[in-house]
């Protein structure tokens, strides 16, 4: 049903495309000149590849980003509702960090020795996350990867449990897909030499027998997952899910890792400490130092003397854990300024009750312009979706997808001064985000859904 409709909107959808793709590089000239620049000295003429990937004619470079707000390099105001993809959901320079650091950088940036502040900083983990044991990290692709290896390390088991349309960063062991029904390399990987699918089964997310089929095999290390995923689209746990996960990995002897690097958007202490559910290990990075490398994996003290056991038994040498940077004086300045004066409970309380409200708007926009898609909130985090309702799982969100549609639709904000996140259509929340940036938002938006579903026009 909403395939037809999403299909008769693809005309329009390409059309807009082709009009707002002219706009951009009128608006941005100067973000062009750059962009030649930069092409004679980074590959695509950008300092990471992903960013030449947003669907803009030419990259947009930023001169300068403070709380939900930035201004690109032809002087014009953006409201940010993809602030770093999470990196900055606390806000671009939160003044706090931006002290913190500022004190800091007159003390030193990084030694490999513990600074004066780790047991503060480890005090502030465990009374925001829960866990009350901790390592630092520099992303939060590293921490699961140690956590996996670790996992193995304990349990003396290789496989790997993970869910059809994961994303846990750039971890070899979960970049799968399912091929009829077999767990396969990604296709889109470059220079991939081992084959994940040898120790890593992927399944349906919200299916709890898949997941008791496979535990019952009693060769699984861990289970990883997101307690809603949030990489393909947004697929929202049915109610009981994650407590069965827990249930299930308990009774076979399969570690539970919760990666709440985006569900840390569902309030103060993330997804599951807020649904009282209690991982083996849960993993956090991205915004908990407020927008700079930094992540960390908290685990029981169960877990960690079990961990301690397995270090202490190992040959002396390489551990594969750990990187140079991780826990440098400075991250730590940030994660306690982060921790203990950003991401506070009042802050949480004002991105929920925005959101609240943007999801109330999109909904009657939706609505208004009869347009059978859904909206899923987790917290701060809000996902549309060219579908009448959540998914279920991985197939159901890719179903959903539709390229050209989701293309105009960013690139129409961004022409107006709004952004979303690219590769779907995620909006997030700061503590600095106001109302009249969230009334920008649904003004534009309803503006953008009467361009798309007005009567065709010829191409
Ligand atoms: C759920 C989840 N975990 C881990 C990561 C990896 O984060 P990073 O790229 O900062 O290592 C991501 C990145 O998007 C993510 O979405």
């Amino acid at each position: 049903m909403h395939t037809t409709r999403n299909d008769h909107l693809s005309i329009n959808a390409a059309n807009l495309l082709e009009t707002e793709c002219q706009r951009y590089l009128q608006l941005h000239p100067a973000s062009a000149q750059l962009a030649r620049q930069s092409s004679q000295h980074f590959l695509y003429g950008v300092p990471l590849h992903w960013m030449h990937d947003w669907g803009t004619p030419t990259p947009l470079f930023v001169r300068q980003a403070h709380g939900a707000h930035f201004n690109c390099a032809d002087g014009i105001d953006y409201t940010d509702f993809c602030l770093g993809d999470t990196g900055a959901m606390f806000g671009h320079s939160p003044e706090p960090v931006a002290r913190a650091l500022e004190q800091q950088a007159r003390r030193g940036f990084t030694t490999m020795l513990p600074d004066v502040i780790s047991p503060d900083v480890g005090t502030a983990l465990t009374d925001q996350f829960g866990l009350p044991y901790w390592q630092l990290v520099t992303t939060a692709t590293d921490a699961n990867r140690f956590v996996l290896r670790w996992a193995r390390a304990i349990t003396g088991r290789q496989k790997l449990l993970v869910f059809d349309g994961c994303y846990h960063g750039t971890v070899d062991d979960t970049m799968v897909d399912v091929v009829d029904g077999h767990t396969v390399s990604r296709a889109s990987l470059l220079g991939q030499n081992t084959d994940p699918g040898v120790h890593t089964v992927a399944v349906d997310f919200n299916d709890l027998a898949a997941v008791e089929r496979e535990l019952a095999k009693g060769d699984y290390a861990c289970l990883l997952t997101e307690p809603a995923l949030t990489n393909c689209g947004m697929v929202p746990a049915l109610p009981g899910f994650i407590a069965g996960l827990r249930e299930l990995t308990q009774r076979y002897g399969t570690l539970l890792v919760l990666d709440e690097t985006h569900t840390i958007s569902s309030g103060r202490g993330g997804w599951a400490r807020n649904a009282g559910i209690e991982p083996d290990f849960v993993v956090v990075g991205k915004p908990i130092a407020g927008g700079l490398p930094a992540a960390a994996y908290g685990f029981s003290a169960a877990l960690a003397a079990r961990m301690q056991a397995a270090k202490d038994a190992a040959p002396p040498g390489h551990s594969g854990i750990g990187t140079t940077l991780s826990g440098n004086m400075l991250t730590l300045a940030a994660i306690h300024a982060t921790l203990t004066e950003v991401a506070t409970a009042s802050a949480y309380t004002h991105m929920l009750e925005l959101a609240a409200t943007l999801e109330h708007g999109l909904r009657d926009a939706l609505h208004r312009h009869d347009l059978p898609w859904c909206i899923t909130r987790i917290g701060a985090r809000l996902e549309l979706q060219f579908c009448a309702s959540a998914p279920l799982n991985a197939r159901q969100a890719r179903a959903a997808q539709h390229d050209t549609l989701e293309h105009a639709i960013h690139l129409f904000l961004l022409n107006r001064g709004v952004l979303l996140t690219p590769f779907h259509n995620m909006m997030l929340i700061c503590p600095a985000t106001s109302h009249q940036d969230i009334s920008k938002l649904l003004n534009i938006f309803a503006d953008c859904l009467t361009a798309l579903t007005q009567s065709p026009r010829k191409a």
